[in-house]
């Protein structure tokens, strides 16, 4: 099970003040030092928290991976083609929503067609594709035949939900995730997860990466980054072991 931590948020609190400081790509240096297995962020078109100077410096910092997500939008996909991270995750972006609302739309639409472009370019400028869907069969079915190298399961309703609903939405990403996996297509995880909800759904045994951003940057904010990391990646590991 790999790693991946989700830095925007330290972006965040630069952008309200529009400073230079907390620096995302410092903090990149110390997750990896906790044991992070690669660094996300999402460079929005909006640029609310990462922006286009961070991208660059973190292609040249981290020593682990850059998982860049995106939306399909040709100007952001043309700097992704240029940067060339080693992983790119397409996520449907609205300006108006607080966070990532919901997997991208698979059915026949606009959101497809761009999203099919978007994959066919990152792919020809040698970059492994993911793409953010919801865990529901018809989207991973689209994934398939789109061709991406794999899916980023949103797991923001496991995560919103309690008791039996919750139980349900376990199901649900067990479900996706088998399925995901026997259509030959790498699984991903991410959204909402949390030190309190990780374990169940780092247990997946089809899970290969975690993509976890605002849980861990808010232990961070007590315990320093490294430690935030370190914790949670023992979480995960003792997840895995019981599995
Ligand atoms: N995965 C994707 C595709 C996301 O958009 C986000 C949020 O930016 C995350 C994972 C991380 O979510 P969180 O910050 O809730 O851990």
């Amino acid at each position: 099970m790999r790693l991946y931590i989700n830095i925007d948020h330290v972006a965040t609190v630069r952008q309200a003040r529009r400073t230079d400081e907390p620096d995302p790509v410092r903090v990149a240096v110390l997750a990896e030092l906790g044991g992070a297995d690669g660094i996300t962020v999402h460079l929005r078109e909006d640029r609310r928290h990462i922006q286009d100077r961070d991208v660059r410096l973190l292609m040249q910092t981290v020593r682990t991976v850059v998982n860049l997500e995106l939306a399909a939008s040709s100007e952001i996909v043309s700097l992704a083609c240029e940067l060339r991270p080693m992983q790119a995750t397409l996520v449907p972006e609205k300006r108006e929503e607080v966070t990532t609302e919901g997997g991208l739309a698979l059915d026949p639409g606009r959101q497809l067609e761009a999203t099919k472009a978007a994959l066919v370019r990152l792919a020809g400028a040698g970059i492994r594709t993911s793409l953010f869907i919801d865990p529901d069969e018809a989207s991973i079915r689209a994934a398939v035949e789109m061709g991406a190298d794999a899916v980023e399961l949103h797991t923001g309703e496991f995560a919103n939900t309690r008791g039996d609903e919750r139980r349900g939405q376990l199901e649900r990403l067990n479900r996706a995730a088998s399925l995901a996996r026997k259509l030959s297509l790498a699984v991903h995880a991410g959204h909402g997860l949390t030190y309190e909800n990780v374990h169940p759904v780092a247990a997946i045994p089809e899970i290969e990466e975690l993509n976890i951003g605002h849980s861990i940057v808010s232990r961070a904010l007590f315990t320093g980054m490294e430690a935030a990391v370190r914790e949670m990646a023992e979480i995960i590991r003792r997840a895995r072991s019981h599995a």
